[in-house]
């Protein structure tokens, strides 16, 4: 596809030809787009139109809520809710799978969502993203319950985030490679700026979140020291690293010039109950997808993300992501306990 096109035509053009295509899911992709080209809007305007600081509520998952955390989820059922592209939605935001405006015209798409990831920065004006997977309503089921959206990240139709930077950018997966997308906010188009984007097999670059190695597994500790150590100890390079506490600015920077990100499991998080740091089904899944399609692997350290079978919405999974022989290197290190 030649750069410089349009969002929209480069979903009309991959689309075209394919049997039994309606333009639903053409109609999908611009819904998210209106979405992400809203929320960018007020991400940029912030302070000025008093979008900033906390909602002080709590959501499903425990967290402080910013007043952009609601605004953005509600953005996204406002776009998606009333055009008969989406049979549901769900969102980190929402306890259970949204209700759909009464009355709506209903499609066939399933979009879980995580309308505003690292929401922690938004008040210190750094990065921020919006990260959407997309799955097919199963066969014949036009009011799909929780248990219609517990699909392995294998079945996603499409993935993409949006990432508030410098730039606005709308980085895509059909499962035909990665695309970038630059919103040019003086027409308020996304156009393609980056076709058929690789993750190089290997890399000295790591993010984790040095704070909690105390907390971390003996394979998580053994990888990370010896990034460390550098060329001093077992490795032949040096490393560098780096931690925005954004997933989606961080699974950026390994698009755009390599890397491994890794949220693993801890000790910490054992004890509260949960597996991991990131959702499974709006965070894990969708950054999968984008980085398996960009030649990158991405696992729990035990086994590969996209192949887990969903016991629940909110399902929190340990991630390491990106360049693939890195990303091998740390799961070995977990098999061989
Ligand atoms: P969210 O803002 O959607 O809750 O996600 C935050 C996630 C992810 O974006 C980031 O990688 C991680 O949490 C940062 O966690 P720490 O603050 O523990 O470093
Ligand atoms: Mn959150
Ligand atoms: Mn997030
Ligand atoms: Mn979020």
């Amino acid at each position: 596809m030649h750069i410089g096109t349009t969002l929209t035509n480069y979903i009309i053009e991959t689309q075209r030809g394919i049997q039994g295509a309606t333009g639903e899911f053409t109609g999908l992709l611009n819904d998210i787009s209106v979405a992400c080209k809203k929320i960018s809007d007020l991400v940029d305007k912030g302070d000025l139109v008093g979008v900033l600081g906390s909602a002080g509520s709590e959501n499903v998952q425990g967290e402080t809520q910013k007043k952009l955390d609601i605004i953005t989820n509600e953005v996204f059922i406002e776009a998606l809710g009333h055009n008969g592209h989406a049979a549901g939605l769900a969102s980190e935001e929402m306890d259970e799978i949204c209700e759909m405006p009464a009355g709506a015209p209903r499609g066939h798409y399933l979009v879980l969502f995580d309308p505003l990831d690292g929401s922690s920065n938004i008040d210190v004006n750094v990065s921020v993203g919006t990260i959407f997977s997309i799955l097919k309503a199963p066969e014949g089921v036009s009011d799909p319950k929780t248990e219609d959206f517990l699909q392995p990240g294998t079945k996603q139709i499409a993935a993409g985030y949006c990432l508030y930077g410098p730039s606005t950018m709308m980085v895509l997966t059909t499962g035909k490679g990665v695309q970038m997308f630059t919103l040019d906010k003086d027409f308020g188009e996304f156009l393609l700026t980056k076709d058929s984007v690789q993750i190089p097999e290997d890399t000295e670059e790591f993010a984790i979140n040095m704070s909690n190695s105390r907390f971390w597994e003996a394979p998580v500790k053994r990888y990370i020291d010896e990034c460390l150590a550098g060329k001093e100890g077992a490795r032949d390079k040096d490393f560098n690293m780096r931690w925005v506490a954004s997933m989606v600015a961080e699974v950026h920077r390994i698009l755009s010039r390599g890397g491994v990100f890794m949220y693993p499991m801890d000790s910490k998080m054992q004890a509260k109950g949960t597996a991991g740091k990131l959702r499974l089904m709006y965070e894990a899944n969708p950054m999968s997808f984008i980085i398996e399609q960009a030649g990158g692997a991405s696992t729990t350290g035990r086994e590969r993300i996209m192949d887990i079978s969903p016991t629940g919405i909110h399902q929190r999974v340990p991630v390491v992501l990106g360049a693939k022989n890195e990303v091998e290197r740390i799961t070995r290190y977990h098999n061989e306990g």
